[in-house]
């Protein structure tokens, strides 16, 4: 593997270009805001720059967390150029959302534990302590409102009420189920009228990005719709779930939740603070509860209708994450890894695609319908690392490097060619590049 002195300097502009102050925005124009795991990724890379940067990119989430414990996926900038964007949320309609700042009301993959514990890696013991105690009440603050907020039944797994929640927008269990169930008999009048058509013409994201790299406008509408549906019960999940909205235990969601509560485990072991018991057995049962989500006669994890408990049977990039997760057997993580390595599955040219490419819905330079990102790579090399699979996880590291290298810090691949797609100077994937180089 070479140096790529380029690449590293390459990804560590785009960094430069991105930072705002306290945090990183994703991508120029696109993403001007704060996003969750966004920085979390972020984070990750920075650390090798900056470390004291880095510890700030992830404090400055925390001024976005609510009174209840939730981390909102957006903290809105406060300019005035993006009033839309905070009215269209509201979030101040919810008595316990922040005082000083506007945000969302729905959260993202709970990536932070995985973020802490990466910048503490390059600390001496005595200034982890400080940062774990610094990071540690809002971190369990965090996943009790997980569980208090998203686990209502006290089943094990938590729900989802959004497909923005999982970070993978348009990821197609969840798109299925939206256009089946979700889908208001407005937004279906707008689609039978073709009206969607004059809606495209106002669409922000389809001036930097090309449209069929993007969801399509119906699929946006229906998004914001649901968006509305929440606000309309102020983002208070005990309305949101009497009205049938919708919710999904989501596998991605879930397999980094897991590995996130085995990072706040021993951060809080290292801090020799005890959990609440309550916790504790919650997070056994989550890795039990898993294993329902099995299917076995496809050998493979999905996705589940919270209400009823029907397995969503779409394979996508989240049927790899449970090794992420780690708590899965290693018959079971055997059987995963054989997708990857499987041509007409997940082991395209340039892998990890987001959708296997014998899939009904591969698109390979549409959104998460396709393309390869950096995120998803990084976690899987992570798993694949952890269980043993050491050979193949430096295969992945090297493709993935040098499809960003080839490609540019695009936010999306091309699995075929490895060509970039979406917004160029994308900061995960050049932050996770870094990261990658340094491991
Ligand atoms: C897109 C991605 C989401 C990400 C956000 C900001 O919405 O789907 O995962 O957090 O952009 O980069």
């Amino acid at each position: 593997m070479h140096d790529m002195p380029d690449l590293f300097e390459s990804a560590k502009a785009v960094l430069v270009m991105n930072d705002r102050g306290s945090y990183t925005q994703p991508a120029h124009g696109l993403y001007p805001h704060q996003w969750l795991w966004d920085s979390c990724f972020i984070a990750i890379g920075l650390r090798h720059i900056d470390i004291e940067r880095a510890k700030m990119e992830l404090v400055s989430l925390l001024r976005g967390q609510w009174h209840n414990g939730m981390l909102p996926n957006i903290i809105f900038r406060d300019d005035a150029q993006y009033r839309t964007d905070r009215n269209i949320w509201r979030s101040w309609i919810n008595p316990t959302a922040p005082d000083h700042v506007s945000t969302t009301g729905i959260t993202q993959p709970p990536v932070l534990a995985e973020a802490i514990v990466q910048i503490g890696k390059g600390m001496a013991w005595p200034e982890r302590r400080s940062w774990y105690r610094q990071m540690y009440p809002a971190l369990l603050a965090y996943h009790q409102w997980l569980y208090n907020e998203r686990d209502p039944h006290h089943e094990g797994l938590v729900l989802q009420i959004h497909p923005w929640e999982t970070g993978l927008d348009n990821t197609p269990p969840w798109m299925a189920e939206m256009h089946q169930h979700q889908m208001s008999l407005w937004v279906r009048v707008v689609e039978r009228t073709h009206l969607d058509s004059i809606v495209s013409l106002f669409r922000r994201d389809t001036r930097t990005v090309p449209m069929d790299e993007r969801f399509s406008t119906i699929e946006a509408i229906s998004l914001f719709d649901i968006q509305r549906r929440l606000r309309r019960k102020a983002y208070d999940i005990n309305k949101i779930l009497d009205h049938g909205l919708f919710a999904i235990e989501d596998l991605a969601f879930n397999s980094m939740f897991i590995r996130a509560n085995s990072h706040l485990r021993s951060i809080a072991k290292s801090l020799k603070e005890e959990l609440p018991e309550e916790l504790v057995d919650h997070m056994e049962l989550t890795e039990k509860a898993f294993e329902q989500l099995w299917d076995p006669t496809s050998s493979q994890y999905y996705s589940r209708d919270f209400v009823t408990h029907r397995l969503l049977k779409e394979p996508s990039i989240a049927t790899l994450l449970p090794l992420y997760a780690g708590s899965v057997s290693p018959e079971r993580a055997a059987q995963l890894v054989k997708l990857i390595e499987n041509e007409y599955a997940f082991g395209p040219a340039f892998p990890i695609p987001s959708v296997p490419v014998n899939s009904f819905w591969y698109n390979p330079r549409l959104y998460w319908q396709g393309p390869s990102w950096v995120n998803m790579n990084w976690l899987i090399i992570d798993g694949l690392e952890r269980y043993g699979y050491k050979d193949h996880a430096a295969i992945l590291r090297e493709t993935t490097l040098e499809m960003v290298d080839k490609g540019g810090p695009y936010e999306y691949f091309d699995p075929r060619d490895g060509s970039g797609a979406g917004a160029a100077n994308f900061s995960w994937t050049a932050a996770l590049a870094i990261d990658l180089l340094k491991r």
